[in-house]
């Protein structure tokens, strides 16, 4: 059946304090996202209704301020809880085995047991590494994830993946090590992003971009497909403005959109040809080309660099765009049109010190979303709608390439 941009989602219902609540449906595995302003003051009693256990171990991002962690612990030891609390420092470098294996051991000293949670207090690295601690440690306790920027709300903290970085000679291999292991429950705090630099903000918002990208593609069917995109067009301004109430909505309908996806295909095992959870990468495999690169950055500068995931992805929408326009699935003003709307974000579209493209479509070759020897690009065949497109030729992937080479 298809939806109206109007209606309210299926997934999104109001509690009675007034909070979305976006449900994950995955059968036993089925969890709450709650999304609203000031949740972190009642992460206490809210992880006591979600686990049984009563030690928490919070891994907390180091640049958080020093009230939301002050915020989480009252709240979890007025719930009963014993607390211990571990800081990390949120780098792709540092989202390695060897800081899982700082957490592991920490864990292990306090005296955490089966149904003790391990609280993820942070954005995407600390959320993928902490998740990941508690996917292994006795082979999986109770995860709550506390997303604490705008691109871990709406993508990093709902979907159960976790993982870290391995470092190989080439580099970084970024998200190669993982599990799936769905949290007990993701509270997002919007509130908290109040003190999230622009840079984040706006890279997460590529993040919501994209959603609204594939919106029609979805289990969610958004009737007309570009709905979702034409709405968050028309609220971008007022976000990076500073306006909450907007911003708290985009996050459950963001959210609201992963979860029905997640749910429909949650190890992203849906062949190509009905899309399932693979949709989610549009922009990514162009993107993680472009992020491992450590030397570039979006303004040419290089104190901005590396590129932050959400601004490769954003660039990775252009490239896709591009792409699909050369190989005919996507007519040239639909382009422009996720062109302009990276542009709204205040995000650049187009880069400069790309290496030559046999070396980005190789950098493409190692993305995780490589199948059998073959590149899989989720692509768009118009604003809202996207396809998966199995090995596509190359002259396509380098005009992809083309639309955001900037001169030297
Ligand atoms: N598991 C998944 O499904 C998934 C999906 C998308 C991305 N990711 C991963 O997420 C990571 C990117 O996440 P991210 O964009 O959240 O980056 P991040 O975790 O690096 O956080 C960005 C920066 O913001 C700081 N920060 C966090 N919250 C803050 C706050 N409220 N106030 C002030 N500063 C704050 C952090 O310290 C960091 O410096 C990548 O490693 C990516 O691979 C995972």
């Amino acid at each position: 059946m298809k939806r109206h941009m109007g209606e309210p989602f299926p997934n999104v219902r109001t509690d009675d304090a007034g909070h979305d609540v976006v449900r994950v449906e995955l059968a036993e595995r089925s969890y709450d996202v709650l999304i609203g302003d000031g949740l972190l003051s009642e992460v206490g009693p809210l992880t006591a209704e979600a686990v049984s256990g009563r030690r928490a171990f919070v891994v907390m991002d180091e640049h958080l301020p020093e009230h939301v962690m002050h915020t989480v612990l009252n709240s979890l030891e007025s719930a009963g809880f014993g607390t211990t609390l571990t800081v990390v420092h949120p780098t792709e470098a540092n989202k390695t085995l060897d800081t899982v294996d700082r957490l592991l051991h920490e864990i292990a000293e306090t005296a955490h047991e089966r149904r003790d949670p391990v609280i993820a207090l942070g954005g995407g690295i600390v959320g993928d590494i902490a998740g990941f601690a508690g996917a292994v440690y006795r082979r999986g306790v109770p995860v709550i994830q506390c997303p604490t920027t705008l691109l871990s709300m709406v993508d990093a903290s709902v979907g159960g993946k976790t993982g870290a970085n391995l470092m190989s000679r080439t580099g970084l291999r970024k998200n190669l090590v993982g599990a799936f292991w769905q949290p007990s429950l993701v509270l997002a705090d919007t509130g908290v992003l109040e003190s999230l630099p622009e840079r984040h903000l706006r890279s997460g918002l590529a993040e919501c971009l994209k959603h609204a990208l594939i919106a029609g593609s979805t289990p969610l069917a958004l009737d007309p497909a570009d709905a979702m995109f034409r709405w968050t067009n028309e609220i971008l301004l007022k976000v990076r403005m500073g306006d909450a109430e907007l911003l708290r909505r985009l996050v459950s309908r963001s959210v609201a959109l992963k979860a029905a996806v997640v749910a429909g295909d949650e190890r992203e095992e849906a062949p190509s040809s009905e899309g399932g959870r693979a949709i989610l990468n549009l922009g990514h495999t162009f993107a993680h080309a472009i992020e491992t690169i450590p030397h570039l950055s979006p303004d040419g500068r290089s104190e901005s660099s590396p590129l932050h995931h959400g601004e490769a992805v954003a660039l990775g929408l252009v490239c896709a765009g591009a792409c699909a326009v050369h190989l005919g699935l996507l007519d040239e003003e639909s382009l422009r049109r996720i062109r302009v709307a990276v542009e709204r974000l205040g995000l650049e579209s187009h880069l400069i010190g790309l290496p030559p493209d046999e070396e980005l479509i190789d950098r493409m070759r190692h993305d995780k979303k490589v199948l059998s020897g073959r590149l899989r690009l989720v692509l768009p065949t118009a604003i809202g709608e996207a396809v998966v497109v199995e090995d596509p030729v190359r002259e396509s992937i380098f005009a992809g390439w083309k639309a955001i080479r900037a001169g030297r």
